[in-house]
C-alpha cells in the first residue's frame, strides 16, 4: 500500500534546517514529573518503561562537543501505567561527566574529533578517551546498562537513574572493557532459555580481537570466545540467528597519524574503501572454534535489523550507505548540509554457507535508519521493518518519517511528521507480553521520541504498528526539548 495523498504531500515539503537545529541543543536540566499534557489516549495495555539514551551534553561551558557522539549520555525514562505516563531524565555520571563538571571545561578528547582547548599541541599523545556512556540502554537480569561500544557499561539504578558505577558482569569485564551498545537479544523458544548475546572489538593494530558473550536471564555469562581477525575493524552492530552470529567488517582503512598528532578523532582516521568488498564473519553460537567468512559489498553498514536462516542460507536485512558518513573536521555539527552527508537505504544480503555464495538486494530507495522488529522475531524469519526515514523520497534528509516496511514485498507504510517535527528510533512494543504469543507480528505499538519544532519540545508518541498512517494514538507533550537520541529500549517493568 502507498502512502495516502495527504500524506504525501507532506512528505515532500521541505524541512527548515533552523526547525531542525531547535534538537541539536543541550538539555542540562534533569526532571520528573507526570506527563499531564496529552493528545489522545494511552492504551491501558501498554505497561512498562521505555527507556532511551541522547548524547545530550552538547556543549561544556559553551564550547560545543564536535560531534554529538562525543556528547554525555543522558536517559530518559518514560514509564506507562494503567493509562498514564511519567517522565526522569538523568546524566549517567561516568568518569569523565563528574570531572568536566568539576574543571567546566572539556578535558578528554572525543571519538569523533572533540578536542580539548589549547590547539593539537594540547592533544597530541593524549590517547585517553571519554567513555561517554551515550548509545545504548538496556535492562537485563536486573541490570541497567547504559552502552558505549568502546568501553565497560555503566550500571543505573532502573527507578531513580542514579549511576551505580561500573558493570563488570562479576568480574568478566574490566575497566575500559569494549562492549558493544547493540545487544542482540534471543528470544528463546520452547526449547531455549533468552539470551542477551553481545561482542566487543579491540583493535591490535595488525588485528581486532573481537569477544563474544552470551548472558543468560540473571545476566551471568555463560558463554565467551574471543576471535582474531585480521586488519583493523570497525563493527557498530551485529546480527544472531539461533546457532550463528554475523558481523560485518567494513572495507576501512585507519590511519592513526592524525590521532596521534591530536589534530583528528580516531573516527576521523577512518577511511572508507567504497569498491572493495565486506567481510562478513560468520561465527557459530555452540562451536567457540568456527568462524568462516564469505564476501559483499554492501556499502558502509552501521546497523542491522535482523537475520534468519532459510535453508542453507542466513538473511540479513540491514541499512546500508554508498559511501561513509565521514566527518568535515572544519564544520561543526551545527553545520551539516544534508545534500553533501551520503544517505542510507535498506538492503537484503544472502549468505550461502555452503556455496559461500552471497546476494544483495535493495528493499527501498528513501533514506533510513535505525531500523527495528518486534523484538520476539529476532533471529527468526521475519516480515516487518520499522525504521526511521527522511521525508523526501529521493534525497537525503533528517529522519521526519516513521516508515514500516514488508520486507517480503516492500509493502510499504508511512506517517510523516514533515515538514517541523523530526523523529527518532521507533521502539515496537509487543502487545502481548508473552513472546511466544500467537499473535500477528505487527500487534502492538511504536513509542517515537519526535522533536516538535513549532513548539520548541519533544513529544513522546504512541503509533498502533498496525496502522500507522493513522498517525498517534497518543502525543505525550513534554515540558522541554530533548536533543536527539539514539537508541532506546522497552522493559515490562513499570518503573516509576
Ligand atoms: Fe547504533
Amino acid at each position: 500500500m502507498q502512502a495516502s495523498s495527504l500524506t504525501q504531500a507532506k512528505l515532500s515539503k521541505p524541512f527548515d534546517l533552523d526547525d531542525w537545529q531547535g534538537g541539536n541543543q543541550a538539555l542540562k536540566e534533569e526532571f520528573d514529573y507526570p506527563i499531564t499534557d496529552i493528545e489522545g489516549e494511552i492504551p491501558t495495555e501498554l505497561q512498562g518503561t521505555l527507556f532511551r539514551n541522547i548524547p545530550a551534553m552538547l556543549d561544556v561551558d559553551g564550547h560545543l562537543v564536535h560531534h554529538p557522539f562525543d556528547a554525555d549520555g543522558m536517559i530518559c525514562k518514560i514509564t506507562f501505567d494503567q493509562g498514564k505516563a511519567y517522565f526522569r531524565n538523568r546524566y549517567v555520571r561516568t568518569l569523565g561527566y563528574c570531572r568536566e563538571r568539576e574543571k567546566g571545561e572539556i578535558s578528554y578528547r572525543g571519538v569523533f574529533g572533540t578536542e580539548k582547548p589549547g590547539g593539537w599541541l594540547a592533544n597530541a599523545f593524549d590517547f585517553r578517551l571519554k567513555n561517554v556512556a551515550n548509545t545504548n540502554i538496556y535492562y537485563w537480569g536486573g541490570k541497567l546498562m547504559a552502552l558505549w561500544e568502546a568501553s565497560h557499561p555503566y550500571r543505573l539504578d532502573a527507578r531513580s537513574l542514579e549511576t551505580l558505577g561500573i558493570e563488570t558482569l562479576n568480574g568478566v569485564l574490566k575497566e575500559g572493557t569494549p562492549f558493544a551498545a547493540h545487544p542482540m537479544i534471543d528470544p528463546g523458544s520452547a526449547d531455549r532459555e533468552p539470551r542477551y548475546v553481545t561482542f566487543g572489538i579491540r583493535a591490535l593494530g595488525v588485528a581486532t580481537r573481537l569477544n563474544i558473550y552470551e548472558l543468560d536471564a540473571e545476566a551471568t555469562v555463560v558463554k565467551h570466545h574471543a576471535h582474531y581477525l585480521p586488519g583493523f575493524a570497525f563493527m557498530h552492530d551485529f546480527v544472531i540467528t539461533p546457532n550463528y552470529c554475523l558481523f560485518f567488517q567494513n572495507p576501512v582503512d585507519f590511519n592513526p597519524l592524525p590521532f596521534v598528532l591530536g589534530k583528528k578523532g580516531p573516527a576521523e582516521c577512518m577511511k572508507f574503501r567504497q569498491d572493495d568488498f565486506t567481510k562478513v564473519w560468520v561465527t557459530s553460537r555452540h562451536d567457540p572454534s568456527y568462524l568462516h567468512s564469505l564476501k559483499v559489498k554492501s556499502g558502509f553498514v552501521f546497523h542491522h535489523a535482523n537475520a534468519f536462516e532459510e535453508g542453507d542460507e542466513i538473511v540479513v536485512d540491514s541499512v546500508a550507505y554508498r559511501d561513509f558518513p565521514s566527518i568535515n573536521h572544519n564544520l561543526s555539527f551545527h553545520e551539516v548540509d544534508f545534500d553533501e552527508v551520503p544517505s542510507s537505504q535498506l538492503w537484503r544480503y544472502r549468505f550461502n554457507l555452503k556455496t559461500k555464495e552471497t546476494r544483495r538486494q535493495q528493499l527501498e530507495t528513501r533514506a533510513c535508519d535505525f531500523p527495528y522488529v518486534n523484538p520476539a522475531y529476532i533471529g527468526r524469519p521475519h516480515r516487518w521493518i520499522y525504521l526511521a526515514a527522511a521525508a523526501p523520497e529521493e534525497a537525503n534528509g533528517p529522519n521526519q518519517v516513521v516508515m514500516k516496511i514488508d520486507a517480503n514485498t516492500g509493502e510499504q507504510h508511512l506517517h510523516s511528521f514533515a515538514p517541523r517535527g523530526f523523529v527518532g528510533e521507533p521502539v515496537f512494543v509487543a502487545r502481548s507480553a508473552d513472546a511466544q504469543a500467537d499473535t500477528a507480528e505487527d500487534d502492538g505499538w511504536l513509542l517515537v521520541v519526535v522533536y516538535d519544532a513549532k513548539h520548541q519540545r519533544s513529544d513522546i508518541v504512541v503509533l498502533d504498528a498496525q496502522q500507522i498512517e493513522r498517525g498517534a494514538i497518543a502525543t505525550l507533550h513534554l515540558k522541554h526539548h530533548l536533543p536527539y537520541g539514539l537508541h532506546g529500549s522497552f522493559s515490562r517493568k513499570v518503573w516509576l
